[in-house]
């Protein structure tokens, strides 16, 4: 190469730190340079050879034209003060298609002046107990057992979470009224992990309870649109829009990576809601939001869901027979709709140290200890349960992993010697995690 060349590539590593060179004297790498260490960082999440962990949908089938054909619009098509800075509420032409997709496909009351859009429901939880603790708020209630997530944000803003048992009929509401709590988290079309459906008696009831207590229902529907053998439940806040928050987010019906969620929340909320937001981070990234509106608006978030349901019933359906065959021991529940099943354990198995030699197995799987799930006192007696999630694994995998996780179980048990010991699960077991 040339002299020019050399020269030149020197300087530009002394512009960059990586060499140092004196006038008349010799160049030699900067000792920064030296020790600066090149090794990556792990970064990457953890992989498991089997993915049964909840909370998955299938991001191999995330769809990619669609999706691709909408950015291509979006950023052909999209006007230039769309990429100013944001109304903390987002991009209005989100919030129409969401308002009208809402309305129409879960039976909300939504006007697109109510919607915030945020990163997630994980954002969106946090929006809205930054908000009630501003508010003077001190306590605030969740579902127990509840994702485990969303109990620790609401901690994060000084709330005290309250836990409040759910039974087969979904939320405690009895147990609720006596609780002093400014609102209350719910998962009402698909209890969050018990898959259990919140009753009408109970919706009323807690609808009713809001109203005695100015309290706010926060409608977590994370997981609504897939539903296989029972009715659609419509949305609480189609109810009651004044008194509910509905949260959505693309997490389960697209991908989680998108990091896309909206709050449907009545006129005063959704104002203060933006403002925190805008505070925040100064709204989400608008040529995404802009993206997933034209997506929903050419009808494919519908075809992507009309898609995929078949494909996850059919999963359900081949775990619950693989659960049958290889762990007849478990007794899952909640089946009837979602991406995941809880399993009861029987007496004796830690689902703790289940999940522990599983992974070591390279099984992911989720677990629910044995009483309380968000840190209050665990009822004894009350069996543990895995979460069998199926969003993520093919059906073709999903007898194998079962079948393997069975070996894995079974070794335990050898190993604690709880052979023989074995119990089936209570006939509603899930009343115990009452307290
Ligand atoms: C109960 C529940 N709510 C909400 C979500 C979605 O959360 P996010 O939108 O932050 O990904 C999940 C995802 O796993 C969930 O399990």
């Amino acid at each position: 190469m040339s002299r020019g060349i050399a020269v030149e590539a020197y300087e530009q590593l002394v512009a960059e730190g990586y060499l140092e060179s004196r006038p008349g004297g010799t160049t030699r790498v900067a000792r920064a340079a030296s020790t600066r260490s090149t090794a990556p960082r792990p970064t990457q999440p953890v992989q498991f050879e089997i993915d049964l962990r909840p909370g998955r949908p299938d991001v191999e089938a995330f769809p990619r034209e669609a999706w691709l054909r909408s950015l291509r619009r979006t950023l052909s098509g999209a006007p230039a003060a769309r990429l100013g800075y944001l109304d903390g509420r987002g991009i209005p032409e989100l919030r129409l298609e969401l308002a009208a997709y809402l309305n129409r496909v879960r039976g909300t009351v939504a006007h697109p002046d109510d919607i915030v859009v945020s990163t997630g429901f994980a954002q969106g939880i946090w929006l809205i107990a930054t908000v009630l603790r501003a508010d003077g708020a001190r306590r605030f209630a969740m579902e127990d057992p509840t994702l485990g997530d969303s109990a620790f944000i609401v901690g994060t803003t000084g709330l005290q979470v309250v836990p409040i048992p759910v039974d087969e009929h979904g939320l405690r509401v009895d147990i609720l009224s006596r609780a002093d709590v400014a609102g209350v988290l719910v998962t009402p079309a698909h209890q969050y992990p018990t898959g259990r459906v919140l009753s009408p008696d109970r919706r009323a009831a807690l609808l009713a309870w809001a109203d005695r207590h100015h309290a706010l229902v926060v409608e977590d529907d994370y997981d609504a649109e897939y539903r296989y053998d029972r009715e659609p439940i419509g949305a609480l806040q189609g109810l009651r829009p004044d008194r509910v928050v509905y949260a959505g987010s693309a997490s389960k019906v697209l991908a989680p990576g998108l990091r896309l969620g909206w709050l449907v929340a009545p006129q005063d909320l959704a104002t203060r809601l933006a403002a925190t937001k805008k505070a925040i981070d100064q709204g989400s990234p608008a040529i995404d939001q802009l993206a997933f509106a034209d997506f929903i608006a050419r009808g494919e978030l519908d075809r992507h869901l009309r898609r995929m349901r078949p494909i996850y019933r059919r999963r359900r359906d081949v775990l619950l027979a693989a659960l049958a065959r290889h762990l007849p021991e478990l007794r899952p529940v909640g089946a009837a709709a979602g991406l995941h099943i809880l399993a009861w354990l029987p007496a004796g198995l830690d689902p703790e140290a289940i999940v522990t030699v599983a992974a070591a197995a390279g099984i992911g799987i989720g677990s629910l200890a044995p009483g309380a799930a968000i840190g209050a006192v665990a009822t004894p007696g009350t069996p543990g349960g895995l979460v069998f999630g199926y969003g993520a694994i093919a059906e073709r995998a999903i007898d194998d992993a079962v079948r393997r996780l069975a070996e894995v179980i079974g070794g335990l048990r050898d190993s604690h010697a709880v052979a023989g010991n074995v119990e089936a699960a209570p006939e509603g077991a899930a009343s115990l995690l009452s307290r």
